[in-house]
């Protein structure tokens, strides 16, 4: 199997995890992408949808599936999202989209997680993919300071601008033997909005395309 049907295996497998008449909570990324595409195929079973990105809103209205304001809402039933990077503990790596920060505040506002990727992105360590940080643009300087004392090598993503204004510095080689520790460690840079670990709220579930079909891991 092709890595794009991998990721379409996985998209279809998520729709289970979509309770009928709730708002469900929709990542960004070509995986997130097929999901969007399989949630059309159900659209009239659901109230509607939030996006973590402007690029998502804009296909699931192209599909005629309603986007709602997260601040309309309550909380969220179930969050699908793919990943970089995800361990067997389902902490992740995300933000090669550059959308990691409202994919952090939707996943946070959601009951459940479901993360979709295919089996490339399952790694025993996080890290071999650069860790994204979106920073304020002002304090880009700064803040890449702080990382380089951290022993990473920070990257401005170059001419690209987050949907909240922002930059987004790619970090190499950091070493992330603890990712809980490390995503408290960055959130108090200041400057920093966001950092791409996903690992004080982890995935809660994880649907790994495999050419075996899809492994569920929780
Ligand atoms: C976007 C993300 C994506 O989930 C991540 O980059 C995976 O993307 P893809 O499904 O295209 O491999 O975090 O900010």
């Amino acid at each position: 199997m092709t890595q794009d049907e991998l990721k379409q295996a996985v998209a279809k497998k998520a729709i289970e995890y979509v309770p009928a008449g709730t708002i469900v909570g929709v990542g960004t990324g070509s995986t997130a992408n097929y999901f969007i595409d399989e949630l059309a195929k159900i659209k009239h079973k659901i109230e509607g949808t939030v996006a973590s990105s402007e690029a998502s809103a804009e296909r699931l209205r192209g599909h005629g599936i309603e986007v709602m304001d997260l601040n309309s809402v309550g909380n969220i039933e179930v969050y699908v999202d793919g990943a970089d990077e995800s361990t067997r503990h389902l902490h992740l790596v995300k933000g090669g989209g550059g959308a990691l920060t409202r994919e952090k505040i939707v996943a946070a506002a959601s009951k459940t997680f479901v993360c979709i990727a295919d089996e490339s992105k399952l790694v025993g360590r996080l890290g071999a993919f650069p860790l994204p940080i979106e920073v304020i643009p002002m304090a880009r300087s700064y803040v890449a300071r702080q990382l380089v004392k951290l022993g990473g090598e920070p990257v401005l993503r170059e001419g690209f601008t987050t949907d909240n204004g922002n930059v987004i510095l790619d970090v190499h080689n950091l070493d992330i033997m603890d990712p809980v520790e490390l995503e408290t460690q960055l959130d108090h840079i200041v400057g920093t909005v966001t950092n791409g670990l996903f690992a004080r709220r982890p995935a809660d579930v994880l649907l790994l395309g495999t050419s075996k079909g899809v492994e569920v891991l929780e």
